[in-house]
């Protein structure tokens, strides 16, 4: 269902559209992670499986190139390694959501694809008394449901189903990003990212001069609602740490993995903003990152304890992951391969070809020891392996831009080099650092491979595997069966990959896809 405004919106959108297929995505366009066909692509929504096609719905602008006024666009895989894109399905065309159709979550059930999202508002300031963080901005909850079954590409009239003055009156105007999930009575649950406002003096935040003053007290949290049929909704819990832990938490999410002894191992995931102190000023400006959850958030404030916050990659290029159970039972997990309000590093050879962003490779959970989730790229990736080399200790193979090298048996000494640019190394223990896993772009130049990218590093002990999965323009680190992650897009004029690891076994796989 559409207005007159939605239909001239769909015209404009498809025109872009069909003019970008006709340039192509140049030389940097890459073979199996989602990306937008023109302008700007951030974060993952509505991922489901529905009749074996995985659909992935994201946070689309295709206006331009360094964002604007989000759309869903629509891309659908029968392999999660081959996508499609098919249309953007959601525009910002209704009062409730004429700033930006934010990000949500859909539900694959009785035929349809069932929507939540965010509709993101910013009121005209006449007077220009908005700061838009306590005052100016709309974020309601909206519902949708396919009309064309499970293609979800045709969507229902758009429904409010809670308006922003039903949320806690204590919290800012920022919430969002509902996440929703069915347990096993049948009752729905989904999350909501929010922040809390805090009154009294701030701290000094870097976050203040974009975020305003808050940024240096407000207290980022979850909402969890409660509903019988999606539509109506109460609120269950709120759910925070004791301690402060950033202003805002964005596209929050909550995953069951299977675990020894049946009892499942539950996950709070989300993307905080607003983290300070050494830990964090060496990282990205904002991190994404998940929390061992004790109990189950839904049963209210005494009902759950939180465990240690974990980064799902420490890479440069990772945000607003959104997970989902493929219709096998595999969890996974696809994120945003870059990183908003980043003022140091770019895309620009993409940004050049009227594009920029990609998503991750699609990765599965399962839970690992000690509270923490570990990754590995969707097994689907395997069917495309056209050629292997292998080596023990070292190997070294030039020319492809697609490949997924898996070393085994590292002991003690591990480095690679990709494309000439990227060296990835485990670095031991040096006065005050702590034994590391490194990625690190040699030649740091704004006009470089790494387009301004440095490094980042994250402790570890040892290291006893390493995968390394390269698309065109992307390189994603799996250390320790995918216990620690690293991501980044790259720019390379050459491929090719060296791996230096005393006594390990190196495949190198070629990818045709
Ligand atoms: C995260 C985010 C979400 C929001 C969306 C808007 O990157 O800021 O919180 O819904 O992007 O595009």
């Amino acid at each position: 269902m559409s207005n007159a405004l939605g239909r001239d919106l769909a015209k404009l959108v498809a025109a872009v559209d069909a003019a970008a297929t006709e340039c192509g995505h140049g030389a940097y366009g890459q073979r199996f992670h989602i990306m937008p066909p023109a302008g700007w692509l951030n974060d993952p929504n509505g991922l489901c499986q529905a009749g074996g096609v995985f659909h992935a719905y994201f946070q689309y602008a295709p206006f331009d190139v360094e964002g604007g006024v989000k759309a869903w666009g629509h891309a659908t895989s029968r392999d999660l390694m081959n996508w499609e894109y098919v249309g953007a399905p959601l525009l910002p065309d209704e009062p409730f959501d004429c700033h930006g159709v934010y990000s949500g979550s859909a539900l694959a059930e009785d035929g349809r694809i069932r929507v939540l999202y965010t509709g993101n508002v910013k009121l005209s300031d006449a007077d220009g008394t908005y700061d838009y963080v306590n005052t100016g901005r709309r974020a309601d909850t909206v519902y949708v449901e396919s009309v064309d079954g499970l293609a979800g590409r045709e969507f229902s009239q758009k429904r409010v189903v809670l308006a922003s003055e039903d949320y806690p009156e204590d919290l800012t105007c920022h919430v969002r990003d509902p996440k929703v999930w069915r347990d096993d009575n049948g009752r729905y649950h989904m999350v909501l990212g929010a922040r809390r406002r805090v009154d009294g003096p701030h701290v000094d935040s870097r976050f203040c001069a974009m975020h305003g003053e808050g940024a240096g007290r407000d207290v980022g949290e979850i909402l969890v609602y409660g509903s019988a049929d999606m539509l109506s909704w109460e609120l269950e819990s709120r759910v925070s740490t004791p301690e402060r832990f950033g202003f805002m938490w964005e596209c929050p999410g909550y995953l069951e993995l299977e675990a020894d002894g049946g009892v499942p191992a539950r996950f709070l995931s989300f993307s905080p903003q607003g983290l300070e102190g050494d830990r964090w000023d060496r990282g990205n400006v904002y991190a994404a990152g998940y929390m061992p959850v004790t109990g189950n958030i839904t049963g209210g404030k005494d009902a759950y304890e939180l465990g240690e916050f974990r980064l799902w990659d420490a890479g440069f290029d990772f945000y607003a992951p959104q997970e989902f159970t493929a219709e096998d039972g595999r969890h996974i997990l696809i994120g945003w391969m870059g990183m908003p309000d980043e003022p140091t590093y770019g895309n620009a050879p993409t940004v050049a070809c009227g594009w920029q962003h990609c998503m991750t490779v699609p990765r599965e959970l399962t839970a690992g020891a000690g509270g923490v989730v570990l990754q590995q790229p969707a097994r689907e990736i395997e069917r495309h392996y056209a050629s292997v080399r292998v080596g023990a200790g070292s190997l070294e193979v030039a020319g492809d831009a697609c490949f997924d090298v898996v070393v085994d048996g590292v002991d003690g000494a591990f480095t690679a080099t990709v494309d000439g640019e990227l060296k990835l190394a485990f670095v031991p223990a040096e006065g005050e650092l702590p034994s590391r896993f490194e990625m690190r772009f040699t030649d740091e130049g704004r006009a470089s491979a790494g387009c301004g990218r440095t490094v980042r590093w994250e402790p570890v002990d040892e290291v006893r595997n390493v995968r390394i999965v390269g698309d065109v323009s992307s390189v994603e680190v799996f250390v320790n069966d995918g216990a620690l992650v690293f991501s980044t897009r790259i720019y390379p004029e050459a491929y090719g990959v060296t791996v230096d690891a005393l006594g390990a076994n190196v495949t190198y796989h070629a990818l045709n896809i």
